[in-house]
């Protein structure tokens, strides 16, 4: 097997990768996406399923065009199979079952957080790191052996989730976390009774959401952007601290699309000198949602896995709460 083509569309986001294993150099990964943006209120499944269907057809051959190949030279589709958002996630399985059956290339389902961490570390050349996937939906410590453990998660809302929310409750267009960073940077003061909330590895955000949410017109935008952000970044720098301390790792991984931000790449940074570990980071372009996570997960547990990786195309079905810790190869 040497062609893989990845079916990303667990959320916002729709994209199509390929790995392409007989070229050499960054060429052997492209990828293409659209990402759904609505404006003044959350997603809502059914808007994002019709944009994914409008977007599939360009996103799909810009992807082959920059890979150079046509859909008959793919030999495996991998698909986003969960976590996510079950109608957009129904409309990539649909996809990947259509042009299977086409083609007859195998279909392998991919685990949309462990192909966070698979890009991550192939990206950012780590090769045994405690991991912290910070998404929209997702905050998770997870260390990976005979199989993802999840050392600590948030126990509420993911982070991402609730800078969106946050920013959307503020005026601010498209509600996202790098926006939210922006302002902050514009603070004057830190709102020293912002809520803190861990318990051993694990966090909750939904105190300090409605903290936020209770305080505007109190505080300046910017002050309280500035006090939410640092304590959900000390809160899960801290549980990392403890998850590095408990598994002597030298390595930390942080990946997802929270990893994009500077101020927590900065605070972890801080923390992994006192214990003389590595921080690694994937390009912005794999810690947003991407199809080259998918495909390159895909080709990585095909190769090694052979037809058990794979599933029949009736099966080729969404598993919307499909938690890492289920999956069976890596
Ligand atoms: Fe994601």
């Amino acid at each position: 097997m040497s062609i893989v083509l990845g079916i990303e569309s667990t959320a916002h986001t729709f994209g199509i990768g390929v790995f392409n294993d007989k070229k050499l150099g960054r060429k052997r990964l492209v990828h293409s996406r659209d990402v759904y943006r609505p404006t003044g209120e959350g997603i809502v499944p059914r808007k994002v399923a019709d944009h994914h269907e409008h977007v599939f057809l360009p996103v799909l051959k810009d992807a082959l065009a920059q890979a150079g190949i046509g859909l008959d030279d793919v030999d495996a589709i991998a698909f986003s199979q969960g976590p996510g958002i079950g109608q957009p996630l129904q409309f990539g399985c649909a996809m990947a079952r259509y042009i299977s059956a086409k083609t007859g290339a195998v279909l392998v389902p991919v685990n949309h957080c462990a192909a966070h961490i698979e890009i991550g570390m192939y990206d950012a050349k780590m090769k045994d790191p405690l991991v912290v996937y910070v998404s929209g939906g997702n905050t998770q410590l997870i260390v990976k052996d005979k199989m993802y453990r999840v050392m600590g998660e948030t126990l509420d809302i993911g982070m991402g989730n609730l800078f969106d929310v946050f920013a959307r409750e503020i005026g601010l267009e498209y509600g996202h976390g790098s926006e939210l960073e922006l302002l902050a940077q514009k603070h004057k003061n830190y709102i020293a009774q912002t809520p803190y909330t861990v318990k051993g590895m694990n966090v909750a955000f939904g105190g300090l959401l409605t903290y936020a949410k209770k305080h505007i017109g109190k505080y300046s935008r910017e002050d309280i952007a500035y006090s939410v952000m640092h304590n959900a970044f000390a809160m899960e720098t801290e549980a990392a601290e403890r998850a590095l301390c408990l598994t002597k790792k030298k390595e930390l991984l942080v990946c997802g699309g929270v990893a994009q931000n500077t101020m927590f790449r900065n605070m972890l940074k801080t923390m992994l000198v006192q214990h003389k570990a590595k921080l690694g980071v994937p390009r912005n372009e794999y810690n947003a949602d991407n199809g080259a996570m998918i495909a390159y997960t895909g080709y990585s547990l095909y190769k090694k896995h052979g037809k058990k990786a794979t599933v029949p195309i009736e099966k080729a079905v969404p598993n919307p709460r499909w938690r890492i810790d289920q999956v069976k190869y890596l």
